[in-house]
């Protein structure tokens, strides 16, 4: 089997890197700023694929997963994709800092686009799950929910909207560009997000962000191992 992590920074993805002792093919996408990491796991293929960097720092958001995703995808053919890293949550869902999630759904949150219905749907995305998330969930005792992407760390009240008319419960940035592009290869993608803020406790995303990043990641390497674990039937 072949499974390939889109990450998108590189303090998100190291805790996880330094578990796997996976190493770097240097410029394998050159000219993207992609980062590739790689390893073997008993006659299987594990894949650290980063957004990379421009103007010294992590590229985060929707356009650089998107390249990083078909890029993998079509140079890699990964078998499933796995989004992994930190996303905002919501206390009033019981959601606490540090908690990891498998998600069940992945949808855009920030796209209002006026016009019939099928083109506001198609916005929205809404893009189809590994079929075994929810058996890996349960399996390995992760809670599921809903992903929103959005282009902003900050939230604004007609993101919260859209968010809370579609019972989104994560917030990133990454996960359904990435899930869009795994839709139009038909690549399995489930999606590992790890908390480090409380959108509905506290308007400081950043300074909240910054202080748990360190701790989310070191619970997105134990989750991810887990679920590595899981699909590869090791102990
Ligand atoms: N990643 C971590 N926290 C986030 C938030 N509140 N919104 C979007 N992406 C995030």
């Amino acid at each position: 089997m072949k499974i390939c992590f889109i990450v998108a920074m590189q303090a998100e993805a190291q805790p996880f890197i330094d578990r796997f002792g996976v190493s770097e093919a240097p410029g394998f996408f050159m000219p993207l700023p992609c980062k590739m990491y790689q390893t073997d796991i008993d006659g299987n293929k594990l894949y650290v694929v980063l957004n990379g960097q421009q103007q010294g720092s992590d590229l985060v958001g929707c356009e650089a997963a998107s390249v990083a995703t078909m890029a993998a995808i079509q140079q890699l053919h990964p078998d499933l994709v796995i989004n992994s890293g930190t996303c905002g949550a919501f206390k009033k869902n019981g959601a606490a800092i540090g908690d990891v999630y498998i998600s069940n759904g992945v949808m855009f949150h920030d796209r209002r686009v006026p016009g019939d219905d099928a083109w506001g749907t198609q916005s929205l995305g809404n893009y189809p799950i590994f079929d075994r998330a929810a058996e890996i969930a349960n399996a390995i005792g992760f809670k599921m929910g809903k992903v929103t992407t959005g282009s902003s760390l900050d939230m604004q009240p007609c993101d919260l909207q859209i968010i809370e008319e579609n019972h989104g419960e994560l917030k990133d940035m990454e996960g359904a560009a990435v899930a869009f592009v795994c839709s139009l290869f038909k690549t399995p993608i489930m999606l590992i997000k790890s908390v480090t803020d409380l959108c509905d406790e506290s308007a400081e995303t950043f300074e909240i962000f910054k202080k748990n990043l360190a701790m989310a990641s070191h619970a997105i390497a134990d989750a991810n191992e887990k679920v590595i674990n899981y699909l590869l039937k090791k102990s």
